[in-house]
């Protein structure tokens, strides 16, 4: 995404994050639930493709609502593949793929395309979404929930009070951004909503380890010249604690979660 050398590419961070991720990945089990709900609209379908599978989080919900349906799951990290292949070893109706969403030769034509909490590290987005449409059947939905602009705007703002030197450089996508590229990538969008998700923390620290644990640290909501050093870090924990006290010694942060439902247009 950005090429700083000092950064881990997105398949590595997110393999390296496989074995601990589902502990803390409390707003993306909420997400994968909402976005499980979203997919009710569409009746039930025969194939379908996931984009940025992870874990498996969402791909189990799916093989469970739809057993009798193939459902092909796509994710750019080998680690991540290869922990979601084996937690789910008894479905039967899983293939796997690994590969970016933006290269990957997709089989199709798939009636529901879906994905939960990926679509903010995939880029260009703009040019997955014309790739999951041309392998979307007539009529195919693609159902998706992805965090914002807004998402862990406290972190990013301790950071500009504690390291100014140090901005945030990438900033993740608006509400605005991601309908415009899906009007220009030929959907039409039948519903959508914006929510803010709320995770409480038992410390700054407790924070910050859990986004380390996830696979984001160093990712698009820190991205920066260079990486805080253990001063800054330490400062900035401080900082946190005091700006986003939840009560009861718990520090806060806010995830800005899209849902959305978009139909292939004729
Ligand atoms: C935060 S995880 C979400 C995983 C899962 N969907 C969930 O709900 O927990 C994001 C996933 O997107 C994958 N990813 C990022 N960019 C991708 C791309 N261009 N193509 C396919 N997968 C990608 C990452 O490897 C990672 O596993």
């Amino acid at each position: 995404m950005n090429g700083l050398k000092y950064q881990k590419s997105i398949p590595a961070r997110f393999s390296a994050a496989a074995p601990t991720y589902d502990h803390y990945a409390e707003a993306q089990e909420w997400a994968a639930c909402r976005t499980m709900e979203a997919a009710e609209i569409v009746s039930v379908p025969a194939r379908i493709l996931e984009i940025g599978c992870g874990t498996g989080l969402l791909t189990g919900k799916l093989a469970d609502a739809y057993p009798a349906a193939s459902i092909e799951a796509v994710d750019i990290a080998p680690g991540m593949i290869e922990h979601a292949r084996k937690s789910l070893q008894d479905k039967q109706n899983l293939s796997w793929t690994i590969g970016d969403i933006c290269k990957v030769i997709l089989p199709g034509p798939f009636e529901l395309a879906i994905s939960s909490s990926s679509f903010q590290w995939v880029s260009p987005l703009g040019k997955a979404f014309t790739r999951i449409r041309e392998s979307l059947a007539s009529g195919g939905y693609l159902v998706f929930s992805m965090m914002l602009k807004e998402t862990l705007h406290e972190l990013q703002e301790s950071r500009m009070r504690t390291a100014p030197q140090k901005p945030v450089l990438h900033k993740l996508p608006t509400r605005g951004d991601v309908l415009g590229w899906l009007d220009c990538a030929g959907y039409e969008l039948v519903t959508h909503d914006v929510v803010d998700f709320r995770v409480e923390y038992d410390s700054a620290w407790g924070f910050l380890k859990s986004i380390n644990k996830q696979g984001v640290t160093a990712g698009s909501v820190s991205f920066s010249q260079s990486l805080l050093n253990r001063v800054q870090l330490k400062r900035l924990a401080i900082d946190y604690d005091d700006y986003y006290s939840a009560g009861g010694g718990k520090v806060y942060a806010t995830y800005e979660v899209l849902t959305a439902v978009a139909e292939k247009r004729h």
